[in-house]
């Protein structure tokens, strides 16, 4: 056992540290950076089928559901094509419009989860374009769907979801830069996009370099009964994964919320025991979030942010800050994601969790 673990405590730290080679992995030999787009033979989605999009639906359940929701505005923001994510669940029973002009993505790492499997097969009869991202090979969903884009991050053993949700992100990114530059984004552009993404695995050591201050950190947010986690546009998906890491790990209760959505309601539960985790990386959205957290603060709350590094602008807005690379923000969901799984992993492991196995949790929910 602690041979197959490579010397960490955990499967989950092992896989959280394995991320900078999975993603590698994801996205090795899928991209041309001369022409500026990748190439995504298994998608196998043609141009023609392109120009008569009308729509692309991603479903998946829990981390492969947020993952979806980078990968709905990467699609809309760069490709112009209308997307959509949905828990696979709700797409299955509430009848759902999609024909054969939508392409619906089924994101899963086991591809045996049974919502998605269900909504799979749904969208199959109702003769939509279905893809898998999947990252087990031979999986169910990679049979059924018969094209997708295997993640190949590896296997992965720890209950909570770590290297999985980083390889979809980066499938869903070369998905979006594919649609786009049959679209509408220039070659310059799209060789400035390969760069951005054959980035990421760098800015995820800079963030792994950083654990023994990430776990220090921890200390001040382990007696939390419950935590909040605000993030607006790209950062909104990542803070709801950084609550579901908690949530899944810590069993602190945590709720993600868009930051303009909190004062709609939630900011009536701020006390001075409820700790705030605010996404300000530098880029579109950091201010009107960095108002939301002096909102906060003037409640009491304590504050941690995962910013820019070398941004002082947000120094006096937390008591805590974990640093990320500057990117642009499409790029930086993904080591802002790693610092979050980190503070979840450390904050577990203060509180003496069993973070392999939680309770009540399965690694594949193969029921409905
Ligand atoms: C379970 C796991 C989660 C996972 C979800 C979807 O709930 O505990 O970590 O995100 O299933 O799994 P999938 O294999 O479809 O991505």
């Amino acid at each position: 056992d602690a041979a197959e673990k490579g010397g960490y405590a955990h499967y989950m730290l092992k896989e959280i540290f394995e991320q900078p080679d999975s993603i590698w992995n994801t996205i090795r030999g899928r991209m041309d950076s001369d022409r500026g787009n990748s190439v995504l033979s298994g998608l196998n989605v043609q141009p023609r089928d392109l120009a008569e999009l009308h729509r692309v639906l991603l479903i998946g359940c829990g981390t492969s559901l947020n993952a979806g929701l980078v990968g709905e505005y990467a699609i809309e923001d760069f490709a112009g094509i209308p997307a959509e994510v949905e828990q696979a669940a709700e797409f299955r029973y509430r009848n759902p419009i999609v024909g054969s002009k939508d392409l619906v993505l089924a994101i899963s790492q086991s591809g045996e989860t049974a919502d998605t499997l269900a909504a799979v097969r749904e969208a199959v009869d109702k003769g939509a374009l279905v893809a898998g991202l999947v990252n087990v090979v031979g999986s169910t969903i990679a049979r059924e769907t018969g094209r997708g884009i295997y993640l190949h991050a590896g296997p992965e053993i720890s209950v909570a979801s770590t290297k999985a949700f980083t390889s979809q992100v980066s499938c869903l990114l070369m998905i979006a830069l594919k649609f786009a530059r049959a679209a509408r984004m220039s070659r310059e552009r799209g060789v400035r996009f390969v760069k951005e993404i054959e980035a990421i695995p760098d800015q995820v050591r800079e963030v792994l370099k950083q654990n023994d201050h990430i776990a220090e950190i921890a200390e001040n947010y382990i007696k939390a009964e419950s935590a909040f986690y605000i993030g607006r546009g790209y950062m909104y998906p990542v803070a709801l994964e950084g609550a579901l890491k908690i949530k899944e790990i810590s069993y602190i209760h945590a709720e993600a919320f868009h930051a303009a959505e909190l004062k709609h309601g939630s900011i009536a539960l701020l006390t001075e025991e409820l700790p705030i985790i605010a996404l300000v990386p530098d880029g579109p959205g950091k201010d009107k979030t960095l108002s939301n957290v002096a909102e906060c603060r003037a409640r009491g709350s304590k504050v941690l942010l995962v910013a820019t590094e070398g941004d002082d602008e947000v120094n006096d807005y937390g008591d805590d800050i974990i640093r990320i690379p500057a990117a642009p923000l499409h790029a930086a969901v993904i080591p802002a994601t790693v610092a979050l799984q980190l503070f979840a992993y450390h904050v577990a492991r203060l509180r003496g969790c069993p973070i392999d196995q939680p309770r009540n949790l399965a690694k594949s929910v193969t029921v409905e």
